[in-house]
């Protein structure tokens, strides 16, 4: 170990208690006994609730400054080993119900005909980074000015975003090491950065077609770099994918050359229940278990408490401590700490629709799936050189686009202005549920990324440790079900472009392609593409609605933060995780501004 004569006495003492530790701690690891953190006898400055894709951020950024004390409580285990996680073609069997994943269900949707559908969510360290799809989307422009304009907070548009999109990220070649050259913009990209980023690294069949289809029809240009801030058209993936494996923000924030800081530990399996009143209106103290079974431990942080339990896990705890709707909450007999009724209500998310058609090709998903010879060759290939098919996440190109303006006629158009889009076309080769026994199938998966439908979070019991109910009230308003039909029609217009030309052969599943025809098969057949943004949102300081200031200060208490990506006052028209790795990033800045006049 390498000692740093900058090291302050409280760093000092702590490594002499270090040294006394069992050997495992001196290593850079994740504790998973409560009993190892307390012969540290520490004090904690700040606590993260949550080690997921914001919170190991926060946890990162904040130890940074070897004075301060840092604990990042995470609900799950480790990531460690874990096949599903790790190999980037596994993702879909990352969740749901393994023992990964929270094992959520929605509250019946209207706008899916009354069913429930499941609700997904890492349960490990990196939370949602851990188990998600990988696709490296920012977002538009306009999406991050309009969070600006409605929180009064200038640091919260585009440009001043920025400096953290080239914080997080760590531009990287691809597994194949191929030419990269006009699949992505070289100048909008952080290279030296966290988190890795890279470009897909097996070619699939389609590519060349869907590539070409963007000179051969109107309405789909290819776009070089859709995380330039103007996402519209139609272009490469970017994965946060490092040498054909997962980066999470457990691989790449809470790596081992960072939990090896004296002052960064991370307890797993540590399930908070509650955050509690230190003093009046204070709220710096923890309530948790290990496992399910008690005992109630509480602890208490010196300067605050950052809740980054994500959309779902955030709202559960603070409904649970008191702090919400106080009428709802007494019906639950939760005794009321603070009155604030926006906790958990204007819950978003993304609609997804599974659209597939047949394909003259035997080289598709579905060869492996019912070939285990084929399977097997392609997994010793990733396992011994990490090359072949499963360096790639199964999502190839996505394509960023807007309805025709007579469509939305009588609606207001809620995305955040004309370059942001309604709608997103997720293009694979192969099915990605289970395939039918026979056929080989082409996926362009539609998506509304810019919905008008509202859900909310809310409790069921007062016990912490039952599920709340989520309501994300999928395609809930008739825009959002309209911009989906659009969206599918858009999808089988892309596959009649020359390129495609004895290649696809039919559309699958859906039969009748009138309108209502589509409309009635997307609510037979939509889900999510599990983005739950926005149920704990932030608002201008003086605003009578919101849960949180743009500083993301709980509004009427001291002491507690929230910090993941249910404070986003819109969601973004993007695959979510790149907000909350910024969100993590900027809120340490502004903690770290708050209490340090010195150093950052
Ligand atoms: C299946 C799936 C696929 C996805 N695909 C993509 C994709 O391809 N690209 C993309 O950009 N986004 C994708 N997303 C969404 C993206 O991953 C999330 O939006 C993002 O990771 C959310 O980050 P967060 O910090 O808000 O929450 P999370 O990352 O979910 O972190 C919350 C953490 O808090 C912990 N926690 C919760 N409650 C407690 C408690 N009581 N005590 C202690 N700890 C607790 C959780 O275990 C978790 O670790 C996907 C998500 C899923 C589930
Ligand atoms: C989800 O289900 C799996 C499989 O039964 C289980 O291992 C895991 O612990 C469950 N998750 C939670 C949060 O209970
Ligand atoms: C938000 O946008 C509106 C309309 O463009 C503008 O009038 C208003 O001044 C903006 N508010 C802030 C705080 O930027
Ligand atoms: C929901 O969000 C809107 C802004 O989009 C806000 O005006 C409204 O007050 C919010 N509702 C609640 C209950 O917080
Ligand atoms: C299955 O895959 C193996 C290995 O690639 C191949 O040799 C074999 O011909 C395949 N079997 C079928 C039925 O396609
Ligand atoms: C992957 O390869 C390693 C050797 O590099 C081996 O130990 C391991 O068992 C292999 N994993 C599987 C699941 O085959
Ligand atoms: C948009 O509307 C115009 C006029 O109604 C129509 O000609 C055109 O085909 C539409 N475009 C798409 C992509 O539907
Ligand atoms: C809500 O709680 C009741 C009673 O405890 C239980 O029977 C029911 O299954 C719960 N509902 C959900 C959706 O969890
Ligand atoms: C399938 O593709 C082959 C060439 O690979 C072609 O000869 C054949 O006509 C195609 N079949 C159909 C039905 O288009």
């Amino acid at each position: 170990m390498v000692l740093d004569l900058n090291l302050s006495t409280m760093a000092w003492l702590l490594l002499l208690g270090i040294l006394a530790l069992p050997a495992t701690l001196c290593s850079g690891v994740m504790l998973e006994n409560l009993a190892d953190l307390n012969k540290l006898k520490l004090k904690y400055d700040f606590i993260v609730v949550g080690g997921g894709t914001a919170g190991a951020v926060v946890g990162n950024r904040l130890s940074e400054n070897p004075n301060y004390n840092v604990l990042v409580l995470e609900a799950g285990g480790s990531n460690a080993d874990v096949l599903n996680i790790i190999v980037p073609f596994f993702a879909p069997r990352a969740t749901p119900n393994t023992a990964q994943d929270w094992n959520y269900t929605t509250t019946p949707q209207v706008g899916l005909n009354g069913r429930s559908v499941g609700y997904n969510r890492g349960f490990v360290i990196g939370g949602s980074s851990s188990v998600n799809y990988m696709v490296y989307t920012r977002g538009s422009m306009e999406d991050f000015d309009r969070w600006a304009n409605i929180t009064g907070d200038d640091g919260w548009a585009w440009d001043n975003l920025i400096p953290y999109f080239l914080k997080n990220e760590h531009f990287s070649r691809p597994a194949d090491n191929h030419n990269t050259q006009g699949q992505f913009e070289p100048s909008i990209h952080g290279f030296h950065g966290i988190n890795t980023v890279s470009l897909s690294g097996f070619p699939t069949p389609i590519d060349s077609r869907i590539v070409d289809t963007t000179t051969q029809l109107d309405g789909y240009p290819f776009n070089l770099d859709m995380n330039s801030g103007n996402p519209l058209g139609i272009g490469w993936g970017q994965a946060t994918i490092k040498d054909g494996a997962r980066s999470s923000s457990a691989t790449s924030y809470l790596a081992p050359e960072f939990l090896r800081r004296p002052n960064l530990h991370v307890l797993l399996n540590a399930r908070v229940t509650r955050v509690l009143e230190t003093s009046p209106g204070v709220v710096r103290t923890v309530e948790f278990l290990q496992g399910l079974k008690g005992p109630k431990y509480t602890l208490t942080a010196e300067k605050e408490v950052i809740v980054s339990a994500g959309s779902i896990g955030s709202p559960n705890i603070l409904l649970h401590s008191g702090i919400g709707d106080s009428k709802a909450l007494s019906k639950l007999g939760i005794k009321s700490v603070h009155n604030l009724p926006s906790v958990g209500q204007n819950l978003t998310d993304h609609s997804l629709l599974f659209l597939s058609f047949l394909v003259n090709s035997t080289d598709t998903f579905e060869a492996a799936v019912r070939n285990a010879t084929l399977a097997a060759e392609e997994f010793t290939e990733w396992n011994t050189t990490r090359m072949g098919p499963l360096v790639d996440n199964p999502l190839s190109h996505m394509g960023w686009l807007r309805v025709n303006d007579s469509v939305l006629e009588g609606f207001t158009d809620i995305s955040a202005g004309p370059n942001t889009p309604h709608y997103e076309l997720i293009f694979c080769n192969g099915m990605i549920p289970p395939p039918p026994p026979t056929g080989n199938f082409l996926s362009i998966l539609p998506v509304v990324v810019s919905p008008s439908s509202r859900g909310e979070v809310t409790l069921n019991t007062s016990n912490p440790l039952a599920s709340p109910l989520i309501n994300p009230n999928l395609l809930g308003a008739e825009v959002d079900l309209i911009v989906m039909r659009e969206a599918v029609k858009s999808a089988i217009r892309y596959t009649t472009a020359p390129a495609w030309k004895g290649y696809v052969l039919s559309l699958f599943g859906l039969t009748n392609t009138n309108d209502a025809g589509i409309e009635e098969y997307i609510r037979a057949n939509a889900g999510t593409i599990f983005h739950p943004a926005g149920s704990m949102s932030m608002a201008p300081k003086d605003a009578s609605w919101g849960v949180v200031n743009p500083d993301l200060t709980v509004k009427g208490l001291s002491g507690l933060r929230v910090a993941d990506l249910s404070v986003v006052p819109f969601i973004p028209a993007a695959h979510t995780q790149v907000s909350a790795y910024i969100i993590g990033e900027r809120v340490s800045d502004l903690i770290k501004q708050k209490y340090c006049s010195c150093q950052s």
